[in-house]
């Protein structure tokens, strides 16, 4: 509930600014947390190019796929995402090596 109250004090920022857009979130379920949902649901993403980031622990089996999914269910591309677990979190040198490759493939 709390979250809800938060997220619903925030607007949206004017996307039409952007070509590229990168949404970073926590796993939730192995995939999309609600938050994350609720973003992408009143977004307007048409014509822009879209990445995702999302960490969590061990599990994140569906999050790019549904990603790659809703996201094109947006009229938007979406390019294949960055999963961060806790491990490549706590490896600062081996998680800047991945963010860079991850940044190349949205030029
Ligand atoms: C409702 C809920 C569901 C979650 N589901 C998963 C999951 O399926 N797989 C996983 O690896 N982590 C899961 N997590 C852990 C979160 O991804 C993790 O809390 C988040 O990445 C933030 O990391 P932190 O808790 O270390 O701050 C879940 C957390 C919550 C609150």
């Amino acid at each position: 509930m709390l979250r809800f109250r938060i997220y619903k004090k925030h607007k949206i920022p004017d996307l039409s600014l952007y070509d590229n857009i990168l949404i970073g979130g926590p796993v939730w379920g192995q995939s999309i947390s609600n938050p994350i949902r609720r973003f992408l649901q009143d977004a307007n993403l048409t014509g822009k190019k879209v990445s995702a980031f999302w960490t969590f622990y061990d599990h994140d089996e569906y999050y790019d796929r549904d990603m790659d999914k809703v996201v094109a269910e947006k009229g938007a591309s979406y390019i294949h995402g960055l999963a961060m677990p806790r491990s490549l979190v706590r490896n600062t040198d081996k998680l800047k090596i991945e963010i860079d490759a991850w940044l190349k493939k949205m030029m």
